[in-house]
């Protein structure tokens, strides 16, 4: 059925955490469904204001729908990733997602207060949970480049939670969006995360740009004329360490990325004479199945949690 995150939450706490998938079609959708249902798991299905523009709203809507009704025993929750104004916020509400967020992580602190509260107020009013951002991820997010990140201050952290009334916030320790994630060793900022967590007891941090840029895509991409050198992501054993710590969702969309465009692009290299869609999307879809399965089993640790 379609659930809120905070029930997720409130039980995965402290003990694993719930994977937040960014869906943007059919295939994508299909193989982090199939991977719930074999692994018993929860799970957040996210999508982006450019997902939405990309498969159109109406269309992820019934996608949804249709997996709810494939998976019946599986929790889903539906979560507007990166919400960048209110106005976007009360269209997906109303579209009936369970679960958005505000992402004023860019504003000034008391504008982001502001913005979110907003958000808060209808959301609740609707029976829908918010995820806020405080701090900046390093790099690119979709509207604010930073170079220097900034990360979560843990006072400035509480007084948000108690201002705006959100049900859980993102937060900055290091990581950041994309397949280029470090240049030199990978590290996360551990200290400010059990701070953060000491200060805001049993209130669930959610943690963006969680991809592991695992090498054996980047070596497939790479090897079938694809070219994306230097990508570096999240150590598994780092995020596993972090849900003990108080996160309780975790992000993953270039994983997804990584795993569908390294199986597309080994067979167009090795069937040049293929062009069935389905011939290389459903393999596509096999290898982000076994990827979330990876990711619940051995990293998040939600499997066999319903
Ligand atoms: O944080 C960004 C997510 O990976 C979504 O990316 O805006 O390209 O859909 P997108
Ligand atoms: P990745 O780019 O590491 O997959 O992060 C995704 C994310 O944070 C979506 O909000
Ligand atoms: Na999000
Ligand atoms: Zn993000």
């Amino acid at each position: 059925p379609l659930v809120r995150t905070d029930e997720l939450f409130k039980k995965a706490y402290g003990k694993y955490a719930i994977g937040a998938f960014n869906v943007n079609n059919m295939e994508i959708l299909q193989g982090v469904i199939d991977a719930a249902k074999e692994e018993r798991s929860p799970v957040i299905l996210q999508i982006s204001k450019g997902a939405r523009n990309y498969a159109k709203l109406v269309y992820l809507m019934k996608l949804i729908e249709a997996a709810t009704q494939d998976a019946p025993e599986v929790p889903i929750a539906v979560h507007l990733d990166h919400g960048d104004s209110f106005e976007l916020c009360k269209e997906v509400i109303d579209a009936g997602f369970t679960s958005v967020m505000i992402d004023g992580s860019h504003l000034p602190f008391e504008e982001n207060v502001a913005l979110t509260k907003k958000v808060v107020e209808y959301a609740h009013s609707k029976n829908v949970v918010v995820e806020g951002e405080l701090g900046k991820l390093q790099g690119i997010e979709e509207h604010v480049v930073s170079n220097e990140a900034v990360y979560t201050d843990p006072d400035k952290a509480v007084e948000f939670v108690e201002r705006t009334g959100v049900d859980s916030l993102a937060i900055a320790i290091g990581t950041s969006h994309g397949a280029y994630k470090f240049k030199g060793e990978p590290k996360l900022d551990f200290e400010r995360l059990q701070e953060i967590a000491r200060k805001l007891p049993n209130f669930p941090l959610v943690l963006h740009g969680a991809s592991s840029v695992l090498p054996q895509y980047v070596e497939k991409i790479n090897k079938y004329g694809g070219n994306i050198g230097d990508a570096k992501g999240v150590p598994e054993d780092m995020l596993r360490k972090a849900t003990t710590m108080g996160i309780t969702k975790i992000n993953i969309d270039t994983d997804l990325r990584l795993a569908m465009t390294a199986t597309i692009r080994e067979i167009f290299a090795l069937h040049p004479e293929e062009f069935d869609p389905r011939k290389y999307l459903g393999p596509a879809r096999d290898e982000i199945k076994n990827l979330v399965k990876h990711k619940m089993r051995d990293v998040l640790g939600s499997s066999n949690t319903i």
